[in-house]
């Protein structure tokens, strides 16, 4: 097991409160979701969930009739996103217990589908200081999860780099931040949008001196994939 992964076992219940979500990080998810515009009834992919810090703002964008789906791999994690969707009493979140770089895709459209009477397919994927967790799984666990986003859907990646500009004198607990949550502050992966989507449609937003990136893009439409342009 690598030390990441026992990281957010053990420090599950507590993560909401020392993750720095409250001064920091909660900016960058805010943007990033905002960004995505998303639309009443959507499903959406939520790469990475942990506690389920997002759900509240994407419910509040999806509404009842959309859905969203929780992969993360850490059964601790998901035990506290599992309490946040019972307290508010969502009908509406399916959990997945999953290292992500092994997604299982017909898996997951098989859940979706029986939970929405859907084809299974899904129109966003957002995936919040997940990635740069992930490391050597990152390219991958993002390659499956795009997978499932239908032509013209959104991605969207909310991750973290050194402070910028005069931020730059906060870099030291920056890079401490993201050494405690055993993220690699170097990894960008936000670069995976704007490879995967439709170069005109994507925009990148920092936040928090820079800290925070957040990257957003749609795939390509049905024509385009069908002319291969
Ligand atoms: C810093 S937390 C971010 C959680 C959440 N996205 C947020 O914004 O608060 C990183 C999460 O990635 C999960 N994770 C790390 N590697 C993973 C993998 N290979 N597959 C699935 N989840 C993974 C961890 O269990 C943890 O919940």
């Amino acid at each position: 097991m690598s030390r990441p992964f026992r990281r957010y076992s053990a420090g599950a219940r507590l993560y909401d409160v020392l993750s720095g979500e409250r001064w920091v990080y909660r900016a960058g998810r805010v943007a990033g979701i905002e960004l995505m515009g998303l639309r009443s009834g959507d499903v959406v992919l939520d790469l990475g969930c942990g506690t389920g810090l997002n759900f509240p703002l994407v419910r509040a964008a999806v509404g009842r009739t959309g859905h969203i789906v929780g992969v993360d791999r850490s059964a601790d994690m998901l035990a506290v996103a599992w309490g946040r969707v019972r307290r508010e009493g969502w009908s509406n979140v399916t959990l997945v217990e999953a290292d992500a770089a092994d997604l299982d895709a017909g898996d997951v459209r098989a859940r979706v589908a029986a939970a929405t009477g859907s084809a299974g397919g899904v129109d966003a994927v957002l995936s919040t200081y997940a990635l740069s967790v992930m490391r050597d799984g990152a390219t991958e666990a993002w390659a499956r999860a795009v997978d499932l986003v239908r032509p013209d859907g959104v991605l969207a990646v909310v991750d973290m780099q050194p402070p910028t500009g005069r931020w730059r004198i906060f870099s030291p607990l920056a890079r401490l931040a993201c050494a405690v949550g055993g993220a690699d502050i170097r990894a960008r992966p936000w670069r995976l949008v704007a490879r995967d989507a439709d170069p005109g449609s994507v925009r990148e937003v920092t936040v928090r001196g820079g800290h925070i990136v957040t990257a957003v893009g749609r795939l390509p439409g049905e024509d385009a994939s069908a002319t291969g342009s």
